[in-house]
């Protein structure tokens, strides 16, 4: 692994009591995740416009659905990899006001790590919405997709007013939920570092925070086996793997 970097990335984090740490699918692609753009625009073999944005859903909400079932059902054949445990603790070091994970990940890994301090700008699998008023709640248990048919009355429904619910995705094309990116951009004002995790930063969001940071005089550490649109803005590069390389960061801090 790149040890100077690592190295490099230690002596920002040894001076900084306040990390802001922006995560992507990277971290969660070696649990068995795959990754978005790392797949020829396709997401588990479907277009991503027919299953992650809202024309899609409109067209078609049982094959919408289906699809979030199958990657609900996914979540329990997955395990947290020693990328999300290492952030886990890197939480209790900074704890209690100076750590934030803004995720885009809609998985649960970093919570089953132990991430307490999570802000999911892109919404959670396990999340559901009405499609007309505001009710918003959450699943205990994944959906079966085979039983998700054409028919409107096998698909989620509002507890509220009897819509048809949607998956609580954020997808393409939508704002992000005001609240968690508000949150985000509030730390971002006040983090002395920004740690760029397994993402390629080209959804916009991570580009606001780390050039907050930057421009504040933080430190920016990118970690990414590959270049990507925000390599630019950071004063360390990590080319190594979030598994490999967030323990060997946690080691030395
Ligand atoms: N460790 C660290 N980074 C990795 C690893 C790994 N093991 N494997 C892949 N990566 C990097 C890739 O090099 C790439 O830069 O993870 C990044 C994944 O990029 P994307 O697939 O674009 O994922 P992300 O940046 O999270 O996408 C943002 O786009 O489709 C939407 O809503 C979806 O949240 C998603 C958003």
């Amino acid at each position: 692994m790149a040890e100077s970097e690592i190295e490099q990335a230690a002596e920002i984090l040894r001076d900084c009591t306040c990390l802001l740490v922006f995560a992507g699918a990277g971290l969660s692609a070696e649990s068995g995740i795959p990754t978005f753009r790392d797949q020829g625009g396709l997401w588990e073999e479907h277009r991503v416009e027919d299953v992650a944005t809202p024309e899609g859903f409109r067209r078609d909400p049982a094959l919408v659905w289906r699809f979030y079932a199958e990657r609900q059902q996914q979540l329990a054949t997955v395990r947290p990899n020693p990328g999300h445990f290492a952030l886990a603790r890197m939480e209790q070091v900074f704890a209690p006001d100076g750590f934030l994970l803004v995720t885009q990940n809609i998985d649960d890994l970093s919570e089953r790590a132990g991430s307490r301090q999570i802000a999911k700008i892109h919404g959670d699998l396990m999340a559901v919405w009405c499609t007309r008023c505001s009710w918003r709640g959450s699943m205990d248990e994944p959906l079966q997709p085979e039983g998700l048919l054409a028919d409107e009355r096998t698909l989620p429904s509002c507890p509220e007013c009897g819509s048809l619910a949607r998956p609580g995705i954020v997808w393409f094309g939508e704002s992000l939920p005001k609240a968690v990116i508000n949150q985000a951009l509030a730390f971002s004002l006040q983090a002395e570092a920004i740690l760029i995790v397994g993402t390629s930063g080209a959804v916009s969001g991570g580009y606001g925070l780390a050039e907050n940071v930057a421009a504040l005089g933080g430190g920016v550490i990118e970690l990414n086996p590959q270049e990507t649109c925000l390599s630019h803005l950071a004063n360390v590069c990590i080319r190594a793997s979030s598994a490999e390389a967030l323990p060997a960061l946690l080691a030395v801090l």
